[in-house]
């Protein structure tokens, strides 16, 4: 297995960029799935495992994956399984992403229900409510679920999501585009990955309106045809590595992002004190002598995202005082804290909200990532620690981060890949 050594204390500055966004790139591909013919191009797709994994599912499906660079080819014009297997689904939650397109275009869809999550429940009924909505049985046999619908395929229908979810926002516009009628989703997500999935779609030939805002309403249409698309930025991997800037008291330019899919991070970073400068495609950031403690709630977007709230408590284990840090998307994301305190923080945990006593002097030993943002946190907490960390299973940090220590030690910081044994 691979570890990262850090040997903290380096000030970090100067520039890196960000890479196309996972969370982007996953409903992207699944969505390159629903022209019968013809090959789709896709731009800007990251070099990670998750992304690995869901191109071994397409080619399980029968998709023919054809990769160069960051350059993705996907003909599905040979389909001919529509089963998503345990053995994938289990390695990445994300393959639920197959259920929709696969039932719009074939009538049925056989997907492995993915199981337990690092970081508590992450129920997937949302999903099953939008396909039962546009007319599609769901039963559960031998852990999978199976999707059908009868001759005259998806029709339209009204679906109301009772809380925010990316993914089932997604599975549902992937469905509804191919289904006879108007489907409305009331209470849609807004997060940028949902809007580029909207806009390769349309490219694709899609009628969908209101893509961006909470009322979404698509027209269905007889096919799809492939189409070319250029991923967005990754917004989580650009904030990630700001922090990396702030918790060092270094200075950091980020670019290829787009600072408007940051403005809560940003304005987060201003209360502590941070300088923020953007530009088009870019984000600096200067950091203060003294990081002021600054609470947040990580809720859907635009609000703080949860897939920052690891690496902001990391952050607030530097700041001056007391911070709370609340998460409502995931009450139980907080595998990072005993971590964390194992370097030195002070931090406690009720329910779903962390207190972070600051600053606190963390010293460098062994930790252990859990999933792939407590990863990033314990990553930036090596990178303030004295003396070194040992970062331990980072193939968690792979799934999501292309190539982190190269781009953390662009920036000065003294970081390793190394291999390990662990013992069973
Ligand atoms: N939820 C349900 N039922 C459902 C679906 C979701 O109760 O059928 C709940 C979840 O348990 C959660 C909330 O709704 O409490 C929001 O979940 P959502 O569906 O938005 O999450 P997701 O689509 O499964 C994506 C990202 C996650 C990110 C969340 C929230 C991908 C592949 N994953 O997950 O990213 O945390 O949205 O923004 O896009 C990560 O990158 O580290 C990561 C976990």
């Amino acid at each position: 297995m691979d570890k990262l050594v850090i040997r903290g204390g380096t000030k970090l500055g100067g520039t890196v960029h960000a890479s196309g966004s996972k969370n982007a790139a996953l409903p992207l591909m699944a969505a390159a799935l629903l022209p019968e013919n013809g090959r789709s191009t896709l731009r800007r797709i990251p070099d990670l495992k998750d992304i690995r994994t869901f191109s071994m599912l397409l080619e399980q499906l029968g998709a023919a994956v054809d990769a160069n660079g960051g350059v993705f080819s996907i003909n599905a014009e040979n389909i001919r399984s529509v089963r998503a297997p345990y053995e994938l689904v289990k390695q990445m939650r994300a393959s639920i992403y197959v259920l929709g397109p696969l039932l719009a275009r074939f009538g049925h869809a056989s997907v492995s229900l993915p199981g337990g999550c690092a970081f508590g429940p992450r129920p997937i009924d949302l999903h099953l409510m939008a396909m039962e909505k546009l007319g599609a049985t769901i039963a559960i046999d031998k852990g999978y679920i199976e999707a059908s619908v009868g001759p005259g395929g998806l029709k339209g229908g009204d679906i109301e999501f009772p809380i925010s979810t990316v993914g089932a926002t997604g599975n549902a516009l992937m469905a509804a585009v191919l289904a006879d009628g108007v489907t409305t989703i009331k209470n849609a997500s807004l997060e940028p990955e949902i809007v580029a999935l909207c806009d390769f779609l349309e490219t694709m030939g899609a009628e969908i309106e209101g893509a961006g805002t909470p009322s979404l309403r698509i027209t269905g249409v007889k096919r799809l045809h492939a189409a070319e698309f250029s991923n967005i930025f990754d917004r989580i991997e650009a904030a990630t590595l700001l922090t990396a800037g702030a918790i060092t008291g270094g200075e950091v330019c980020v670019t290829a992002v787009d600072p408007a899919h940051l403005t809560a991070v940003l304005r987060a970073f201003e209360q502590t004190g941070c300088e923020i400068v953007t530009d088009t495609e870019s984000v600096t950031l200067r950091s203060p002598e003294v990081l002021r403690r600054t609470d947040i709630i990580a809720n859907p977007y635009p609000l703080f995202p949860t897939d920052m709230q690891a690496q902001w408590i990391a952050l607030m284990t530097q700041a001056e005082g007391t911070s709370e840090i609340i998460d409502k998307v995931y009450h139980e994301r907080f595998k990072h804290i005993p971590e964390l305190n194992r370097l030195g923080a002070h931090i406690e945990i009720n329910d779903n909200e962390a207190t972070i006593h600051g600053p606190r002097k963390l010293t460098g030993t062994t930790v252990m990532s859990t999933d792939l943002r407590a990863s990033a946190c314990l990553v930036l907490a090596g990178l303030v620690a004295e003396g070194e960390t040992e970062v331990l299973r980072i193939y968690h940090l792979d799934r999501g981060y292309e190539q982190i220590e190269k781009k953390l030690s662009g920036l000065g910081a003294d970081i390793k890949r190394r291999q390990y044994q662990e013992f069973a």
